[in-house]
């Protein structure tokens, strides 16, 4: 007799992350491969954290302490906001997963508006919760129509802006979504990519917490300060809410180098405006290009941009590989006719342009 897992894992398929630079130029005996799959800052990490990496190396022998005091100091003054307000994790995906052990129960329904990032609904299955989509396409959902689809859920998870496709709600969407939502449902919402926001009503909400019991924000240093091989991410909420995140959460997991070099980003302003402006210049860049291809294209706040290809998108997909360049299908997503591309340096772009036109020519 085997041993069985718990009957939910069934129902578990494994998370597809972007392919690896590793794996493509060993499949196709390239020397070196961009990658423009899992909208990684491509300007590196923060000079000032790498530099608080490197002293951690004097003291490895050391536990981190677990409750991070001074990462969660740096948080809460950057916010303005009561360290009870504030949750560590393991990257952001470890936030989701606390969320997950602390608040969804077996038979919890919990929503979130599809296509959208699928740790949410990974999440909600190992919980034994059962996740219903509300199917918006490229589209972002009607709020009114999303709170009714949710008053029976326990947690709403919305991606804002959403990945892949990158469109935002706006602050007086989110704040309608709160005034028409059950008090009982949480509103987890995912701003992996807020900094790199440029729409002037975008959500500016952590510091108003408190005004909003079920309201969670969920942030990541992966994205815009270059930290992902770290895994660092941080949430807000109102204390109640926080305070059983940390009962569920394993001691040790925000390790010494990820507090330090957390610290260190957040005073990183510089690199931060840097990797913004370059962003949306390389946004531009790619828009135009599309634009010039004839090619449909998502307008996005975040570090990547979402292309309708049509019925050979995965045969693009496997060009660019071929050639050296990987970005992601978006298959899996439910949107087989489009790709997602993360915005690179000017000549990642540029040599993305060229396969790209290449291929449509060839076609
Ligand atoms: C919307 C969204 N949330 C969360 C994450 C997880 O980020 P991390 O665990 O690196 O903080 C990602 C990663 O791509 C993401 O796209």
């Amino acid at each position: 007799m085997t041993i069985q897992p718990r009957a939910e894992l069934e129902k578990l398929s494994d998370y597809v992350p972007g392919k690896s630079i590793e794996e493509i130029c060993e499949r196709y005996g390239l020397s070196h491969a961009v990658k423009l799959a899992s909208n990684e800052n491509p300007w590196g990490t923060s000079p000032k954290a790498k530099a608080a990496f490197l002293q951690i190396a004097n003291t490895l022998h050391l536990y981190p302490r677990g409750d991070a005091p001074l990462l969660l100091n740096a948080l809460a003054s950057k916010y303005n906001v009561s360290k009870d307000c504030l949750i560590l994790g393991n990257g952001s995906d470890e936030i989701i997963d606390l969320i997950g052990k602390a608040f969804i129960a077996p038979g919890d329904i919990c929503v979130s508006a599809t296509p959208t990032f699928s740790v949410y609904e990974f999440t909600t299955i190992e919980a034994g919760g059962i996740f219903k989509p509300f199917p918006v396409g490229v589209e972002k959902a009607n709020i009114a129509e999303l709170a009714e689809f949710s008053k029976e859920a326990r947690v709403l998870f919305l991606c804002n802006p959403n990945n892949p496709t990158g469109v935002y709600y706006s602050e007086s969407e989110i704040l309608e979504l709160l005034r028409l939502l059950p008090k009982n449902v949480l509103l987890f919402l995912d701003e992996a990519y807020a900094e790199f926001a440029v729409a002037t009503d975008y959500p500016n909400l952590i510091s108003r917490v408190q005004e909003f019991p079920n309201l969670f924000i969920n942030r990541t240093f992966s994205k815009i300060y270059g930290l992902a091989g770290l895994r660092l991410g941080y949430g807000v909420s109102s204390p109640g809410v926080i305070r059983n995140l940390w009962k569920v959460k394993p001691p040790f997991d925000i390790n010494l180098a990820a507090q330090a070099a957390g610290i260190a980003a957040l005073e990183d302003l510089d690199f931060v405006q840097m990797t913004r402006e370059k962003n949306s210049e390389g946004m531009l860049t790619l828009k135009k290009a599309f634009e010039e291809c004839k090619l449909e294209v998502i307008e996005s706040q975040g570090n990547f941009l979402c292309i309708k290809i049509g019925k050979q998108a995965k045969e693009l997909v496997a060009f660019l590989e071929s050639r050296g360049m990987i970005v992601r299908g978006l298959s899996n997503f439910g949107l087989p006719e489009w790709i997602r591309v993360t915005i690179g340096k000017p000549e990642e772009n540029e040599f993305f342009i060229k396969l790209l036109k290449e291929w449509l020519n060839g076609k």
